[in-house]
């Protein structure tokens, strides 16, 4: 189970709020047909992946997801937390929003420093864990090639910092049990270790995704296509020796991107 965690002053939890599942409702496609599926079922724990071509709704999907859309946009589509429309404050109050969407385009336009804004949010949360700041950074540290400094700006971050810095703040200090990553695993952060951390954190993980690895790696894929869900694949055992394979070429891959990085020449490839 997910718990909507909310601090009381004695720094204890409690749990206003328990989110069992999230259910996605069919809305319509580009052309107004209704889409094909009856229902889509999200719980904690989950890893989904959403695929499909430039401009076929992805996004739209996630968004619809992020706002618990009630057939307010322009896919028309439902999203109703334990079978019932979601509660206003889950909308309209960003302290107890249970989704956190990161997006390609997140950017900080706050010119304070990193712990300073991190500080902020920790203030506006009335969390009292001093050493949650210095735990934020360094879970953000484990996400991206260069460290983010305390004191740097966060209008200095680069985008793969921040974006790293902004799931470390979604896992630790929002303590979403939600997470929409939108297209986050191409830009600059290590996403096995994401997705490891947000597995063992129990947070329900959505992909939009184009890569190979994360798409094989979630149990269930939404396909789109012309702004509707196309079909839900769930393949199981059937990639299990596609996913060992990919697994093995990324590996690979990542280390010569790596070795790109450091400056070195590459002469040859040795797979791992
Ligand atoms: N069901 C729909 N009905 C009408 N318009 C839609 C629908 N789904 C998506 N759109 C619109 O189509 C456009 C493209 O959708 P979206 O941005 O979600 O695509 P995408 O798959 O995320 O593309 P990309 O891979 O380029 O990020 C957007 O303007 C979106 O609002
Ligand atoms: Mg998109």
């Amino acid at each position: 189970m997910i718990h909507i965690k909310k601090y009381h002053t004695n720094n204890q939890y409690m749990h206003p709020r328990t989110i069992e599942e999230i259910t996605i409702l069919p809305g319509k496609n580009r052309s107004g047909n209704i889409e094909n599926f009856s229902s889509i079922t999200i719980r904690p724990g989950d890893t989904i992946s959403i695929v499909g071509p430039t401009g076929s709704g992805k996004s739209a999907l996630v968004n619809d997801i992020e706002i618990f859309a009630h057939g307010d946009t322009v896919t028309g589509r439902t999203i109703l937390v334990n079978g019932e429309q979601a509660p206003e404050d889950f909308v309209r109050d960003p302290a107890k929003k249970p989704v956190a969407l990161i997006t390609q385009n997140t950017k900080c336009l706050a010119d304070m420093a990193v712990e300073d804004f991190l500080e902020m949010h920790v203030r506006s949360r009335k969390m009292t864990d001093e050493r949650i700041v210095e735990k934020t950074i360094a879970l953000a540290n484990e996400f991206t090639g260069e460290k983010i400094r305390p004191g740097v700006r966060m209008t200095s971050l680069s985008g793969g910092q921040t974006r790293s810095l902004m799931v470390a703040d979604a896992i630790i200090i929002s303590n979403a049990p939600i997470i929409l990553l939108d297209e986050v695993e191409n830009a600059g952060i290590f996403k096995e270790k994401v997705i490891e951390c947000l597995r063992t954190h129990q947070k329900a993980l959505i992909f939009v995704t184009h890569d190979p690895v994360v798409s094989l790696l979630s149990a269930k894929r939404i396909v789109m296509k012309n702004g509707a869900v196309e079909c839900i694949l769930e393949p199981g055992d059937e990639e299990k020796e596609a996913l060992a394979e990919i697994i093995r070429m990324d590996q690979t891959f990542c280390r010569m991107r790596e070795l790109i990085r450091a400056g070195e020449i590459i002469r040859s490839v040795n797979p791992v």
